[in-house]
């Protein structure tokens, strides 16, 4: 790839100049892997005084740089190094990004205008460049330092301009952070994991024991899992949007451990959880280790010992795997979030498919396959689903295994039997209910749509 170059149109051509000749881009330019050139729009005036702004028509405070110089400063510029894209930097254009920096690293030629004053005379914008960007939702001085943000933002996506090449891909705002097979339609994108590097304890503050142990798919999925979450905590509006497939099959599991009780309790549960289900477009199927007869109106065929034998006969069904999400009603976790979340999770896993059977699992009990969680106990919230899990993660696929790590407070379920008081039938509905629903509002509507599914 031959080097790029960026036409800087400024009045502070040495303070632009200036700050290019140091950092990475410097060296960028030393190595001719970029050049820059500034051009001083002063030199285009044509009076004694030099004079390059003039007071606005109309009456306003301030004053505006004028049309002439700006244009012949750019028409000199084109006949003497060629044409060029041409970028008005002004807090009224659109928002600068990752994704406009992976573009304009595509372009050989970029000029940038920067604007001074109260801006430049509109019949430039209008009729003498092709783009207008902004760096953000604030008013600078000038265009400088946005045409510099700019120049360092595009020229680091260069070949050869970062020593390591990965370094690029790796970015908060890259696509290929969390998935290599991102589909670039999504318009989203991950911040990136924390770093860390020596000493190990500075001042009693430590690092993450899994980088310290250097096991390469821990560490990796370790970071994935942090990018996930502080996206989430932090910049939700930039993650991809995830749909899923408008025929994925959902399932509402509703399991129930051994020695259950009220058989009344049972029935009045199961006929809410029923209706939940169909009015949720999802199928009820339920799992629990007694006789068949006890389940009343459940059919035969919905029933099952245990989620292994589920699991078994949905994977016969669908041909894939089926991912299995503990449903509980825990505060400030990602499913009070909505559904989307939980997509998330489950596609950013590793090998999740969205397009294969998604089963939500409700305790009813707290015995069974699903251990009862350790709700309220010291430190649960950093480890509840390894341990409440595992009988799930050996009957289900191991896809599950790593979206239930990431899930460690979706997890976290609330039997809805417990032994302490009568059975919440009503709030296990709502919950139900409530995760159907918002599950329905992320599936997408057109076959063209099931993009992304794949990882
Ligand atoms: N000129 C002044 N403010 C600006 C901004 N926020 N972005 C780009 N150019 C500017």
């Amino acid at each position: 790839m031959s080097g790029q170059t960026f036409e800087v149109f400024t009045l502070f051509p040495e303070a632009v100049a200036g700050f290019l000749r140091g950092g990475l881009v410097g060296k960028a330019v030393a190595r001719e892997l970029v050049s820059v050139h500034c051009t001083d729009y002063r030199e285009f005036a044509t009076d004694r005084y030099r004079t390059v702004d003039d007071a606005p028509y109309g009456g306003s405070p301030g004053m505006v740089m004028k049309i002439e110089p700006v244009v012949a400063a750019l028409e000199h510029v084109t006949r003497e190094r060629g044409p060029m894209h041409r970028i008005l930097l002004t807090p009224a254009g659109p928002r600068f990004d990752q994704r406009v920096a992976e573009r304009l690293a595509t372009v050989p030629r970029i000029g940038l205008l920067c604007g001074r004053y109260e801006g430049i005379d509109d019949r430039v914008r209008e009729h003498f460049v092709d783009e207008c960007l902004s760096i953000g939702d604030f008013v600078l001085n000038g265009g400088e330092v946005a045409a510099l943000a700019i120049i360092e933002a595009v020229a680091r996506l260069r070949e050869g301009v970062l020593g390591n090449p990965e370094s690029a891909a790796r970015d908060s705002f890259s696509l290929q952070d969390m998935s290599s097979e991102t589909c670039p339609e999504d318009h989203g994108a991950w911040l990136e994991h924390p770093h860390f590097t020596r000493p190990p304890d500075f001042r009693g503050l430590g690092v993450p024991d899994v980088l310290l142990a250097g096991a390469h798919a821990e560490v990796a999925r370790w970071r994935r899992e942090q990018a996930w979450r502080r996206t989430w905590a932090l910049r939700p509006d930039l993650r991809p949007q995830r749909s899923l497939p408008a025929g994925a099959p959902v399932y509402l599991v509703a399991q129930f451990g051994q020695g259950e009780k009220d058989m009344s309790e049972r029935s009045a549960l199961l006929a809410a959880l029923a209706a939940a289900a169909s009015a949720g477009g999802a199928e009820l199927r339920v799992v629990a280790p007694g006789r068949a007869s006890d389940l009343g109106d459940v059919p035969r065929a919905a029933q099952f010992r245990s989620l292994k034998d589920l699991a078994r006969e949905l994977r016969r069904r669908h041909g894939a795997a089926p991912r299995l999400v503990a449903l509980g009603p825990a505060d400030g976790l990602p499913l009070a979030r909505g559904a989307a979340p939980l997509l998330d999770l489950l596609a950013a896993s590793g090998t999740g498919d969205l397009s294969a059977p998604l089963v939500l699992v409700l305790a009813c009990a707290g015995t069974g396959d699903l251990a009862r969680p350790v709700t309220n106990a010291p430190g649960a919230a950093s480890a509840p689903s390894s341990t409440g899990l595992r009988g799930l993660e050996a009957a289900f696929s191991p896809v599950i295994l790593q979206a239930s790590k990431l899930a460690a407070g979706l997890a976290e379920t609330t039997p809805m039997n417990d032994s302490s008081g009568p059975q919440p039938v009503e709030a296990a509905a709502r919950l139900v209910a409530d995760a159907l629903a918002e599950l329905k509002t992320c599936r997408s509507t057109r076959p063209s749509e099931l993009r992304h599914e794949q990882q």
